[in-house]
């Protein structure tokens, strides 16, 4: 019977996943973002002509640290000799993530795809004279990874644009709407060349700050974007209309209550682009530990590279890819796919939950050998296993009262020799889904 049951509800999910892809438009806000919650991990990349001198994308020249002229002088060195997007492809599958962000254009309006524009494109006005977005959205599809396009709103190199510099405006805006009309025209059409052409799963959108939403037309941007592609989705710099919230460079300290759906982004040294004198590197183990930290909380970690201006990936940044990836695949049933752990208290470290809640992952910091605790855990404990491992553990349950209701408080032992080089993780398989006590005790 039970056989028989798990053989229809398998029919069930099978039937739902083949009209959920054949379907022409998702329902609710949570078919349309279900794959971005299952798949928590992406990375951005952040490639420009930036990465010739290793200056800070586009802020460079707005915050006065290079001239103008210098900074586009860039435009004659940006190669992309060595660009091999089936490369990058394979190494962000590798890493375990489910998506990736591309810079399809900066604040800086130098467009990495042929744009129809009258404006600046690495096709047009560099050496590398090429289509990047295309090869790179290809090799993407076929390893089976989400197409994120980055976007910039503000263009502060078009001559419509009305800022340029930190302390100096070409014109302001309610001066002359005609000029400014003629921006966002432009930008539409950008923006409508991207649809057309590459077909993105997420518009990245940024630089959304200097105008309302009213001003960039949001709403027309969103209608056109699900015109296209109904399953798309955008993060919230489209002002009102995105579909899920973007903390940059910050993992919030508690759980994010506003939105159901968020990102957290985060460069993986100090800078979003190549940076050779930039060496403050992330660890492996630091970025497991954030990305653990994120998941806990229901969020989605987007982990950031810069790429040299010849399309080769930095080491270090290939090498935290590379460990990451080693962690999630070992850790792949506590990683993807779930939900977030329980509240904060019951266990000192990130946790997380099976979807049917009926298994606990606890993460661990490494060599934490000897007892961990859980406490405020009503549910019994049918087997705790060491996850990506044959190990299982033993425990004991103290202080469980017979005539209260207050559960005891589980101790784990953790032998040395379970340990994970970075985060160890523990399974807690209950006997029905989970249950936490909430009260404040008895007395
Ligand atoms: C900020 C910066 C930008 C960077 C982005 C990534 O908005 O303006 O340079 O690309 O954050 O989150």
């Amino acid at each position: 019977m039970k056989r028989l049951l798990t053989f229809l509800s398998t029919l069930c999910c099978l039937s739902f996943n083949l009209q959920a892809q054949n379907k022409t438009s998702p329902s609710s806000l949570q078919e349309r973002m279900q794959w971005f919650q299952d798949g928590k991990l992406g990375v951005f990349i952040h490639w420009g002509i930036y990465s010739v001198k290793g200056v800070d994308e586009s802020w460079s020249f707005h915050n006065h640290k290079i001239s103008y002229k210098d900074y586009m002088a860039q435009l004659n060195g940006f190669t992309a000799s060595k660009y091999n997007p089936e490369e990058w492809a394979a190494l962000i599958k590798e890493s375990g993530a489910r998506y990736a962000v591309i810079t399809t254009k900066h604040h800086d309006g130098v467009a990495l795809w042929p744009t129809k524009e009258k404006h600046f494109s690495t096709v047009k006005n560099t050496p590398a004279k090429r289509d990047l977005i295309k090869p790179f959205f290809n090799a993407l599809e076929k390893q089976g990874i989400k197409k994120g396009a980055y976007f910039s709103l503000i263009d502060w190199s078009h001559p419509d644009y009305p800022a340029i510099l930190r302390d100096s405006n070409r014109y302001k805006m309610q001066d002359d709407l005609a000029r400014w009309g003629r921006f966002k025209t432009f930008a539409h059409n950008q923006i409508d060349e991207l649809l057309a052409n590459y077909n993105p799963d997420l518009w990245w959108f940024d630089g959304e700050w200097e105008h309302s939403s009213k001003e960039w037309e949001s709403e027309k941007i969103k209608d056109k974007i699900l015109k296209a592609q109904p399953w798309a989705i955008a993060n919230d710099r489209l002002l009102d209309f995105g579909h899920y919230e973007t903390y940059e460079q910050t993992i919030p300290p508690t759980r994010p209550k506003k939105f159901p759906y968020w990102e957290a982004c985060m460069t993986s040294n100090l800078n979003w682009g190549y940076h050779p004198d930039d060496t403050n590197y992330k660890t492996p183990f630091q970025v497991i530990s954030i990305f653990a930290d994120v998941i806990s909380n229901g969020g989605v970690y987007l982990f950031d590279i810069g790429p040299k201006e010849d399309g080769t990936i930095p080491a270090e940044q290939v090498h935290i890819l590379k460990e990451l990836g080693k962690w999630n695949k070992k850790h792949e049933e506590a990683v993807f796919g779930t939900i977030a752990g329980i509240e904060a208290g019951h266990f000192y470290g990130p946790t997380t939950l099976s979807k049917d809640s009926t298994t606990l992952y606890l993460f661990l910091q490494p060599q934490s050998s000897g007892q961990v605790m859980l406490k405020g855990l009503n549910n019994k404990i049918n087997k705790i296993r060491v996850v990506g491992t044959n190990y299982e553990l033993t425990h004991q349950v103290q202080s469980k009262m017979t005539w209260g209701n207050v559960p005891g408080i589980v101790f784990i032992d953790v032998p040395a020799k379970v340990n994970d080089t970075y985060m160890t993780v523990l399974a807690l398989e209950l006997e029905k889904p989970i249950s936490i006590y909430k009260s404040d005790g008895e007395k």
